[in-house]
């Protein structure tokens, strides 16, 4: 049972097959694919992307308990997805996420990612968690790096956009609970 999430202006609401028809109105912009990994995401994206996405990878990932999608709503208008953060099975990617363009800069992405993060460690109880992006990807290295996350290697990848220098981060349960007790006034409300 995924439970819903929330943080000081957020909710993270569980993915729903209804959830396809805005990812596709947010979603396929260069803004938010060009650093995403080449493969996982078609490009140019098809008109039924999206439908294709939820209904035939990331909600039966979710059936199998491999992957824990969450849609991104604002408190104040929880009817609008604004973006979507995914925690998944894998040796070297456990968590993925993007936002729509207009939401952008406003700290929402980190707000998220604290609570998804707590999540995996808190609730899920897995030890580590890794992530791999484009070096090139400065506000998603910024999250990775406020969160007390470390550079284990680099390397070269595939993205949407060409061939690019790429990070692998991760942090443990341990450093994690480490980074919480000295960062109090961040939001972890469920
Ligand atoms: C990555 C992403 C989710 C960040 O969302 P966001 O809500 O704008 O991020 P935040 O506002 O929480 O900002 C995170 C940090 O990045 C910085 N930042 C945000 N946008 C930035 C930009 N365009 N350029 C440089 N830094 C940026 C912020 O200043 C912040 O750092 P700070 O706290 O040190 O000031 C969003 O840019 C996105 O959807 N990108 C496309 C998808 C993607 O690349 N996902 C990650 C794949 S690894």
């Amino acid at each position: 049972m995924v439970p819903i999430g929330t943080t000081k202006r957020l909710i993270l609401c569980p993915l729903e097959l209804a959830d396809a028809e805005r990812i596709q109105e947010l979603f396929p912009v260069w803004k938010v694919v060009q650093y995403l990994a080449k493969g996982a995401v078609p490009w140019p994206y098809p008109p039924d992307g999206a439908l294709t996405y939820c209904r035939d990878i990331a909600l039966p990932a979710a059936e199998r308990g491999e992957a824990w999608h969450f849609t991104l709503r604002l408190r104040t208008n929880p009817a609008q997805l604004i973006g979507l953060i995914t925690l998944e099975l894998g040796d070297e990617h456990n968590r993925g996420f993007w936002l729509g363009v207009p939401w952008r800069g406003q700290g929402l992405m980190s707000e998220a990612c604290d609570w998804a993060t707590d999540y995996w460690f808190e609730t899920l109880r897995f030890p580590i968690l890794r992530t791999s992006k484009a070096i090139a990807n400065t506000a998603s290295r910024r999250i990775s790096l406020k969160q007390g996350m470390r550079v284990v290697a680099n390397v070269e990848r595939g993205y949407v956009c060409g061939r690019l220098p790429g990070e692998q981060w991760e942090i443990t349960a341990e450093e994690w609970r480490a980074w919480k007790a000295f960062h109090p006034v961040r939001e972890y409300a469920r």
